[in-house]
């Protein structure tokens, strides 16, 4: 352990009793060893889980950037999500524990929940699914979820989740591009009291897209909905033929076969299909959520995540079970129907560990202390956040009055592409709100300047990783092309991440945001390019452009400039429709808070839309250098 007599700033220094319960307390010796024997490290984590067949090599770098991790090994991710865990005394603890909206809740043992993904991957394979394929699953946090993630997995098939808060276009799109067999869909959601109709929206986007053979619908609100004849099918109804047995035998999986898909905004573009396998992942996941959570027998674990983005699947789903960990899952929103909702229930349920994103901290931080002081929340032990930058103002009231000044906070940086934590401290470690401290061992990091040169204590640069980890994406799936060319093309050797940030003189390192056209809000990543297709596919606008500018709760709230067709009348119930028209078209997270209607936008000469001039215009600061704008 550092110590935290030499380190500058604020530090918050984990209490006695942390120190003495948490298992490992060096980290530095565990980074030493994985700086020393990267490999061996992995292969020691690696070890931990069932193989079918052991691999001959832990890191085939023969490819670069294609890194392999464990080849050789066969496995799969779900017998060691399940069936280890349903051979031993763990056949009976809660794996996954359920909170609806409407304070109903549901539970299942480790044995019934293979059951249930056992009877769900039978219900896929009478369907046609085999290994390889791709499952589109588009629903609110519902146990179902879950299940068809893990039943996939099972059988072989590549998932890909979209989550429930997109709509038309954003689920057409992911359809269309991963060009899915099945769709399986619920037939709506509940959210803040009022039903989102995922199966209406389904429909809409279906039309549009010709792949889906078959559409599985789950029932959760009960609404009627229209089901296509030779194409829809219920799940439930399904589940109780005889097809749907409790036993399902296991795909064998390479290690490097796909395990799943996820979109996510890059650069510039479509959102692209960000890859992950069944072996690495694997590991990667179930090591870091052990180590970063100390994770122990008893605990009752809650990511506040959706599993429809990358940190429900790592950490909600996978690393969880991994683990043999109780994870809880709440299909609600934080403050329905009242803002204790949530300390309600780490009351009710005695939940161990909250790992949730800044937004969320923020959100209800709005509300006061007396909400959450009105409940027990002694049983916290660790917290979490994850997804932007916290400020440090949140992080006091989070450490202060959510952990009593007792649970330290895990700020972990990572991404889709990175699969796993990446940057984060670990319950010894002196903490110094707003940053993430240090890289997971075995991960090497850096911040460089435009040259390529580290940059100097508290400088900012480009945040990038000069190591392979097991869970680092393989690929775009079909455009391995793109792949190169947004990750590894900046710097030879380097993974770009698209962050900027700086590390201070005790090498903690402080994020400060993306450096390209992505936009956070409340935690969600969105692309410039999708509000802007989105915009332009309105028949009344010509052009449009998206910028992100600082927002108190949301982090950053969106801005809209419009170039309206010609001859389109301006109004202020245009500005209503086009918003509305965004919220139906990618998802109501998209919707613009600001729409300008402009003449013109600030282009350079070969037609690039220059946003930072429209965010420095925005937020009266000084554009910088204009050479290359075109007027
Ligand atoms: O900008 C960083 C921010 O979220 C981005 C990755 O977004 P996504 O792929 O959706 O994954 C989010 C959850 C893992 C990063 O490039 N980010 C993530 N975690 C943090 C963060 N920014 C600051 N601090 C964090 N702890």
């Amino acid at each position: 352990m550092s110590n935290n007599s030499q380190l500058s700033g604020e530090v918050f220094s984990p209490s006695d009793e942390i120190v003495s319960q948490t298992a490992v307390k060096d980290w530095d010796a565990l980074r030493e060893f994985a700086e020393n024997d990267l490999e061996g490290f992995w292969a020691n984590e690696a070890s931990q889980l069932h193989w079918f067949q052991k691999w001959d090599k832990v890191l085939d770098d023969s490819n670069k950037p294609f890194y392999k991790w464990f080849t050789g090994g066969k496995v799969n991710i779900s017998y060691n999500c399940l069936d280890l865990h349903a051979q031993t005394a763990r056949r009976n603890k809660l794996a996954l524990l359920w909170e609806g909206e409407k304070g109903e809740f549901r539970s299942f043992s480790y044995f019934a929940l293979k059951r249930e993904v056992c009877k769900f991957a039978n219900v896929l394979k009478s369907l046609g699914v085999q290994k390889g394929d791709r499952v589109t699953i588009y629903m609110g946090r519902i146990p179902e979820l879950p299940m068809a993630m893990l039943a996939c997995a099972r059988i072989g098939a590549i998932h890909s989740v979209v989550y429930g808060g997109f709509t038309v276009e954003a689920l057409h799109e992911r359809l269309e591009d991963s060009q899915s067999k099945v769709l399986i869909v619920a037939d709506g959601s509940y959210q803040r009291g009022k039903i989102v109709p995922l199966k209406a929206i389904a429909d809409e986007a279906l039309q549009r897209a010709a792949t889906v053979q078959s559409v599985l619908v789950v029932k959760r609100t009960g609404e009627p909905v229209n089901m296509e004849f030779g194409r829809d099918m219920w799940l439930h109804e399904l589940m109780s033929l005889p097809i749907a047995s409790t036993t399902c035998s296991m795909e064998i999986m390479d290690a490097e076969d796909p395990l799943f898909i996820l979109y996510t905004s890059g650069t510039t573009g479509k959102p692209k299909a960000i890859l992950h396998t069944h072996g690495g992942y694997m590991v990667g996941t179930y090591s870091t959520l052990k180590y970063v959570f100390d994770v122990k027998e008893e605990d009752r674990y809650w990511c506040a995540a959706d599993p429809g983005w990358i940190t429900g699947h790592s950490y909600i789903v996978y690393g969880p079970l991994l683990n043999g960990l109780t994870s809880f899952m709440y299909e609600g929103a934080p403050n329905y129907p009242y803002p204790n909702r949530w300390w309600q229930m780490i009351e009710k349920w005695g939940i161990n560990i909250l790992y949730t994103a800044p937004t969320a901290i923020r959100g209800l931080m709005r509300f006061g202390e007396n909400w959450p002081n009105r409940h027990d929340l002694s049983s916290l032990r660790l917290l979490g956040s994850v997804g932007e930058p916290i400020n440090p103002e949140a992080w006091k009231w989070y450490h202060r009055v959510i952990g009593k000044g007792n649970c330290p906070i895990m700020d972990t940086w990572w991404q889709t592409e990175t699969g796993m934590f990446m940057i984060t401290p670990f319950p010894v470690s002196p903490l110094k709100p707003g940053s993430g401290t240090k890289p997971f061992p075995g991960v090497k990091m850096d911040i460089l300047n435009e040259d390529g040169k580290p940059v100097k204590p508290d400088e900012e640069g480009f945040l990038v990783v000069q190591s392979p980890w097991p869970a680092m994406m393989r690929t775009i799936y079909n455009d391995p092309e793109r792949y190169i060319n947004q990750y590894w093309s900046r710097y030879p050797g380097c993974y770009l991440t698209g962050d900027s940030a700086r590390k201070d003189k005790d090498d903690y390192y402080w994020i400060i945001g993306r450096v390209d056209d992505v936009i956070k809000v409340s935690g969600y990543r969105l692309g410039t390019a999708e509000i802007e297709s989105a915009l332009v596919s309105h028949h009344f606008v010509s052009e449009a452009a998206a910028i992100g500018l600082p927002h108190e709760v949301k982090g950053n709230a969106i801005h809209a400039y419009v170039i309206l067709k010609s001859g389109v009348e301006y109004t202020d119930r245009l500005l209503d429709e086009l918003r509305a028209h965004v919220a139906h078209e990618l998802g109501p997270i998209a919707k613009p808070d600001y729409i300008e209607i402009v003449d013109s936008l600030p282009k350079t000469r070969s037609g690039k839309i220059m946003r930072r001039v429209l965010k420095a215009k925005a937020l009266g600061q000084d554009p910088g250098n204009l050479s290359t704008l075109e007027e």
